[in-house]
């Protein structure tokens, strides 16, 4: 039997895993703690970690991990910023799940923006008081604005296809662009200055962190709605309030947020929020925040668990081999260069 120490568990996680896992001999621990220094010993015992989003998997984190007897760290999501790929090589392998539905998250970047640009949130609370009043509300049409996508991937190019269906003209920046996609890509100042919506679609990396800072929200429109449901790091978030307060920014929609980690996905309604900048942010009118929902649907939850589950099991039952493993040596499976059927150690 697989031993899988589950760190950071839901409720929402536990029906797919426990059905995917049953099938195939496979024991998940469920915890509901997040991984960190302090949590790794707990997976002693087991001979793989699965983690998400918010789990802390450092060099210490990895070295615990390895001292416990964990050779396996499978993501449960596709980003993995999370992860320290150069101090996992040599001692665990990391494996993550590269598409669970791409839909998903460009759907609920679309929901977000249709919701913001068309107040459905602010109609829905007045009906609610038996409030008819339209005063406030007036929205935009899509059908002729400029969508400006950063990160032409899986799920950028979803969300493309989605706004032209709106009548959108779509422009794009990207730093790999892909050839014969049809896609027009621009320069990312380009695409700052002539967007009325942006969305965010690119991993968080060293090169992206903070793309969108004060500089970036000079170059844009006024009024430019900004979408982010990629990684939080990727906007200042200073910047971007500072942005909306001097009405520059015309709105935000927020899945993500650079300090989401001890916030996001637990219910904080009875306490204090500790982050003034996420209050403020939230506190405006124009800004709507999501707590990292977008990947939440059946179909994604389904498949997220059952390529963890075929990722644990091929590197426990198939000469280690994974065709989702991380490469350690460049850090990016996509455009790795080495043979997939070999292994980085
Ligand atoms: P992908 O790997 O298919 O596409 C990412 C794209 O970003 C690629 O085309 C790549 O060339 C581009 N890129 C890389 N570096 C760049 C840079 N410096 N500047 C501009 N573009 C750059 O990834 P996918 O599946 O489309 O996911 C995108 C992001 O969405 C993930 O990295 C993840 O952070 C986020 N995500 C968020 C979820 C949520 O629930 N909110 C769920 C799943 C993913």
């Amino acid at each position: 039997m697989i031993k899988v120490a589950f760190y950071d568990a839901k409720a929402y996680d536990k029906p797919s895993f426990e059905r995917f896992g049953g099938e195939h001999d496979m024991q998940f621990r469920f915890l509901e703690t997040k991984l960190n220094e302090d949590t790794a010993e707990l997976a002693r015992g087991c001979s793989a970690v699965c983690v998400f989003v918010n789990d802390t998997v450092n060099a210490a984190v990895i070295d615990k991990l390895y001292d416990c007897g964990i050779r396996l760290i499978a993501l449960r999501s596709a980003g993995y910023n999370n992860v320290d790929v150069h101090a996992a090589f040599g001692k665990i392998h990391v494996c993550h799940v590269p598409a669970y539905s791409p839909y998903a998250v460009a759907e609920h970047a679309m929901a977000m923006l249709l919701t913001s640009v068309r107040r459905i949130h602010k109609a829905y609370n007045r009906t609610r008081e038996f409030n008819f009043s339209l005063n406030g509300l007036t929205g935009f049409d899509f059908h002729g604005k400029t969508a400006g996508v950063i990160g032409t991937g899986k799920i950028g190019r979803i969300f493309i296809d989605i706004c032209r269906g709106f009548g959108m003209k779509v422009i794009a920046y990207d730093r790999y662009p892909a050839p014969d996609s049809g896609i027009e890509y621009v320069s990312l100042d380009e695409l700052l200055a002539r967007s009325d919506v942006i969305s965010l679609h690119c991993p968080l990396t060293d090169d992206t962190r903070h793309m969108i800072d004060t500089d970036a929200i000079a170059k844009m429109k006024k009024g430019a709605v900004i979408v982010n449901t990629s990684r939080g790091g990727l906007i200042d978030a200073e910047a971007l309030l500072e942005g909306i307060k001097d009405r520059k920014v015309g709105a935000a929609c927020l899945d993500v947020y650079e300090e989401e980690a001890d916030i996001f996905f637990e219910d904080r309604s009875g306490h204090i929020l500790n982050d003034e900048l996420l209050a403020r942010l939230i506190s405006m009118p124009n800004v709507i925040v999501t707590s990292h929902q977008a990947f939440l649907t059946e179909e994604a939850l389904n498949n997220i668990a059952e390529t963890t589950v075929n990722n644990i099991l091929s590197y426990f039952e198939k000469d280690g081999l994974c065709d989702n493993e991380l490469c350690y040596r460049c850090g990016h499976i996509e455009r790795c260069k080495k043979e997939r059927k070999e292994k980085c150690f």
